[in-house]
């Protein structure tokens, strides 16, 4: 029997999520989603959602953000994550996020919510077209926030470009907590290790963002071989700063095949060799992903069943803390 199903799981509280907003790329799964798979589910008590309240702070589609919502739950199962270790789950499916959410809101200020990179980005696209953005795109870290707090989660592995907002979701749970009472775990964000540090979401627009995880092999071949190479035909260096797409196609060999990006760029004399032999690395490091998944997707009731199960368990962790941070503020709960 698993630790979990025992009750006995020990280590850390862990959580984590993914918006169903677009198709998940290279740069999530090696960015973030990867560690999920190979080291935190052993870790500690591990939950992974699929935050697909998060997918309505942006103009949406219904009947996409269902179908990205189910895809991403079994590409989570596909990757490897074993529901006997860890708790897959959908946001919406427990209500305890949005009920927190609104306590979140009232502990936060708006000049921390505006400060927020997201909103900011998005606003000043809004500001270019001289259109509008949802009130819930600017209240996203609260329910960010929340998602965290409600599981008295002490680790969220994330990308590296998701620094700010767990920075946020600490100074909410320190503040809540003087004010009104020990209610909140105080989180910290953990990242996948150097060696496989892919750019998550800051790449996109870079070979790992392009690169979907269910791309057939020949798409992903096209999209590597198109890959931006700047700095013309100089020697094949490791070089972030100067040459952050050259860097990109060398942090996703080393993910895939081991060893240092610094190294395996030696071993190049020219662009296009490195581009083949990372086209081949990736689609054969994603193969097993692409069948994995096309199996779970044949069977619906399996996967339905886990993400029942995995909100049931959630549900019942979060609900005794979010009544406990109802009464602290002086709720009748
Ligand atoms: N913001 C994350 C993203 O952009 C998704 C997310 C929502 C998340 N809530 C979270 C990640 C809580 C970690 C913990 O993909």
């Amino acid at each position: 029997m698993s630790a979990r199903a025992t009750g006995a799981a020990a280590g850390p509280r862990i959580f984590s999520g993914v918006e169903p907003t677009g198709h998940l790329t290279l740069g999530n799964y090696l960015g973030a989603m990867r560690r999920w798979v190979e080291v935190d589910q052993h870790r500690g008590d591990a939950l992974f959602c699929v935050v697909d309240l998060h997918a309505l702070t942006v103009e949406h589609d219904p009947a996409r953000v269902r179908r990205l919502s189910r895809q991403a739950a079994t590409l989570m199962l596909a990757m490897g994550l074993d529901p006997e270790r860890c708790t897959v789950f959908v946001q919406s499916h427990v209500d305890e996020h949005a009920r927190l959410s609104y306590l979140m809101e009232c502990t936060a200020t708006d000049g921390e919510m505006r400060r927020m990179l997201q909103y900011r980005e998005k606003d000043a696209e809004r500001a270019g077209r001289g259109g509008s953005v949802r009130l819930s795109l600017l209240t996203y870290p609260a329910l960010r926030a929340a998602d965290i707090l409600a599981y008295g989660t002490q680790e969220v592995p994330v990308g590296a470009d998701q620094a700010q907002q767990v920075e946020l979701t600490r100074e909410l749970a320190v503040r809540f907590n003087q004010r009104y009472g020990e209610v909140f775990v105080v989180p910290r964000a953990t990242y996948p290790e150097a060696a496989a540090r892919v750019r998550g979401k800051s790449g996109q627009g870079r070979m790992s963002g392009g690169v979907c995880l269910l791309d057939e092999p020949e798409v992903v071949r096209m999209k590597v071989m198109r890959a931006v190479m700047e700095g013309g035909s100089g020697a094949v260096e490791y070089e972030r700063g100067e040459r952050p797409g050259v860097a990109d196609l060398l942090e996703v060999l080393a993910a895939f095949s081991g060893g240092e990006p610094e190294r395996l760029a030696e071993g190049y004399a020219s662009y296009g060799a490195l581009q083949s032999d990372v086209a081949e690395a990736v689609v054969e490091g994603l193969r097993p992903v692409r069948e994995r998944h096309a199996a779970l997707a044949a069977n619906r009731e399996y996967v339905d069943a886990v993400l029942r199960a995995g909100a049931e368990r959630a549900r019942g962790l979060a609900r005794p803390r979010v009544d406990a941070a109802y009464r602290a503020v002086g709720l009748m709960a």
